[in-house]
């Protein structure tokens, strides 16, 4: 074991005299890992319980010890971590951390109506992190919806940073990013059954967030015509005004296409290189063992 991961950190526990620490924590359900670190490492978590990123490995003893901690600045609780992570027990519970610092990293006041949303809305988030993304082109298992929304967002963020755009373009790529699809829930928060509908999921996502979209049209009409701009943009056939346009619909289409190749070859030996779906071949490159 030697992961950066995403955790729940129940305790930590350091003694002035002695240069380590002792660390609780939780990845899902009810395990408790008890783990060694350094003071320091320590030091800096002075706000537990909380979610942290943390890089861990294991001693020659099979003790986890704990190399850095970095606590994620989120208003979230024990057992609502624990729902989150329960909820996407199929192998998929480090979506939740990755969400939760997206969150986190919102910072401009415009768009805080958008993290309020979704931490307030418990039922419309439990459709968000269940649906599939598509019958069957890309994402379309259990999950594959929240899955694609943080890809694209975390794609778009970092992205549009390293292409030195500000940090309020940044971020509203990162809100559009997270919410471009929120729309393809809108049948099952209708219905109520957890079953995915295709329909004109552009429009339903501003119905969705018709309430932050309001806030945020009042308070600043430009940052809100440039996340109009995201929200509708689609990745194929469409005419971009702004930049970050350009990102998100490339954000989109790598997540989309990188799924779709994978899910391609999941059932097929690992010595097969290439693949024909639809009449279109695939291609991938394997490791030399
Ligand atoms: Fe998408």
């Amino acid at each position: 074991m030697n992961n950066s991961i995403f955790a729940w950190i129940k305790d930590v526990n350091t003694n002035s005299t002695l240069p380590t620490a002792t660390c609780e924590f939780i990845v899902s359900g009810d395990v408790v890992i008890k783990a060694i670190t350094s003071f320091d490492v320590a030091h800096h978590c002075n706000c537990y319980p909380c979610l942290a990123q943390i890089n861990v490995s294991e001693d020659s003893m099979g003790h986890a010890v704990i190399r850095s901690l970095k606590p994620i600045p989120i208003d979230l609780v024990e057992v609502d971590y624990l729902r989150w992570t329960a909820l996407l027990r199929t192998g998929k519970e480090q979506l939740v951390g990755r969400f939760f610092k997206l969150l986190s990293m919102i910072t401009v006041q415009e768009l805080a109506p958008f993290k309020d949303f979704i931490l307030s809305k418990p039922f419309i988030l439990e459709k968000f992190m269940l649906s599939k993304a598509s019958y069957q082109h890309h994402h379309s298992v259990e999950h594959g919806l929240f899955e694609h929304s943080v890809e694209v967002a975390e794609i778009t963020y970092y992205n549009a940073k390293h292409l030195r755009h500000s940090e309020l373009e940044c971020q509203t790529g990162l809100v559009a990013g997270l919410f471009h699809d929120i729309g393809k829930i809108y049948p099952m928060l209708i219905s109520g059954k957890n079953q995915y509908t295709a329909g004109p999921h552009e429009s339903y996502s501003f119905s969705i967030l018709a309430n932050p979209l309001g806030q945020l049209g009042t308070y600043n009409s430009k940052v809100f015509s440039l996340l109009a701009a995201l929200l509708s943009a689609k990745p194929y056939g469409y005419k971009p005004r702004y930049a970050l346009e350009y990102i998100l619909k490339q954000a989109d289409r790598c997540s989309a296409e990188s799924n779709y190749a994978r899910m391609n070859f999941t059932s097929l030996p690992n010595h097969y290189d290439f693949t024909r779906v639809d009449g279109k071949t695939i291609y991938r490159l394997i490791e030399q063992t």
